[in-house]
């Protein structure tokens, strides 16, 4: 089966490129930037990838995101990823950044939309993947922060497809970004969000209900609400699922007890994606053979996951349809 799943063409539609953010490169760009770690080695910092809940994780995940400063530093970051992609033959990625984590602290969003975006053409033109950015919003931030960062993103609008909303989500629920997400909307971005991956129930119908989205990232809570899923398949929206984030944050008790096999009885369209690899023990393909083991998938199963990762991507048609 590892043979099979490292075989099949793949897409990825849910990950974090600060979550790529092996140890091994923190410390040589920490190095070349002269910052200093609170870690003395990799080993140390690798210990304390032990998280019990998703705020535990988001506060670590920051702080190793602070080394990145210059844009060779985020096209090292990226095109690192980018080298994983072709190793476990995904085709098309749709990557998450967060601009604010990095112009908080005084770095030009040009430097993290142009390392990122370069390295991305370079591994479409040497690997052959296809890319789609996608910027997403830190729902711990204010409304007003996100309207300065959509202003920030205006004269690199045509490099960045989709908005995302991601952090801290329990206390910080859609409905807090309804005008922003209108805003982008209008100006031609295509709303996805986190929903339902701490948060209740509710806060997915918000996510589909006042930010539109597309596509939902996690999603897991809405197994709890039967019109919700009933409402989730009628309007043909995929769920984003990520296991090993999903076990690494006691989202689900242990891998055993993951829900995407009743997920997708019920009847969802569900994608295998690795949220921030570099935190949780895994890549993509990871992913797919500790649910495959765990759950006992079929090949079938595994051929469906793979292919709405395609039929769900925001690759343009002609791209989508080498795959299908
Ligand atoms: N940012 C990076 N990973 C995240 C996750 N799993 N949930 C919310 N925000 C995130
Ligand atoms: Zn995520």
């Amino acid at each position: 089966m590892e043979e099979f799943i490292q075989n099949m063409p793949k897409a990825e539609l849910h990950l974090h490129i600060e979550g790529t953010f092996e140890p091994e490169l923190m410390f040589e760009i920490a190095q070349r930037n002269q910052i200093s770690i609170p870690y003395a080695s990799v080993e140390e910092l690798k210990n304390a990838y032990k998280f019990s809940c998703l705020q535990d994780f988001l506060d670590i995940y920051y702080q190793g995101a602070q080394v990145l400063q210059h844009e060779k530093d985020f096209y090292d970051l990226t095109m690192a990823y980018l080298k994983k992609c072709k190793e476990q033959n995904i085709r098309h990625t749709e990557i998450m950044f967060d601009p604010q984590t990095h112009t908080e602290r005084g770095i030009p969003f040009e430097s993290v939309l142009t390392g990122i975006h370069n390295a991305c053409l370079d591994a479409q033109k040497e690997f052959g993947i296809s890319f789609v950015l996608i910027m997403s919003f830190l729902r711990h931030l204010s409304e007003e922060e996100a309207f300065k960062t959509l202003k920030q993103a205006e004269p690199f609008k045509d490099k960045i497809m989709a908005i995302g909303l991601d952090s801290s989500e329990k206390g910080n629920p859609p409905l807090k970004f309804v005008r922003v997400f209108q805003a982008a909307v209008e100006q031609g971005y295509i709303p996805l969000a986190h929903a339902g991956e701490e948060g209740d129930a509710d806060y997915i119908w918000q996510a589909i209900d006042l930010l539109q989205v597309h596509r939902i990232d996690h999603g897991n809570n809405c197994i709890t609400d039967r019109n919700l899923v009933e409402e989730i398949i009628e309007r043909d929206l995929a769920l984003t699922v990520c296991p090993l984030s999903n076990v690494a944050l006691k989202v689900v008790p242990n891998i055993d007890k993951h829900p995407l096999k009743i997920m997708m009885q019920l009847g969802l369209y569900l994608t295998i994606n690795s949220d921030d690899p570099a935190y949780f023990g895994g890549y993509i393909n990871e992913n797919f053979n500790a649910i495959q083991n765990s759950l006992d998938l079929s090949r079938w199963d595994l051929y469906t996951l793979a292919k709405n990762s395609f039929v769900y991507s925001l690759a343009s048609f002609d791209e989508k349809s080498k795959y299908l």
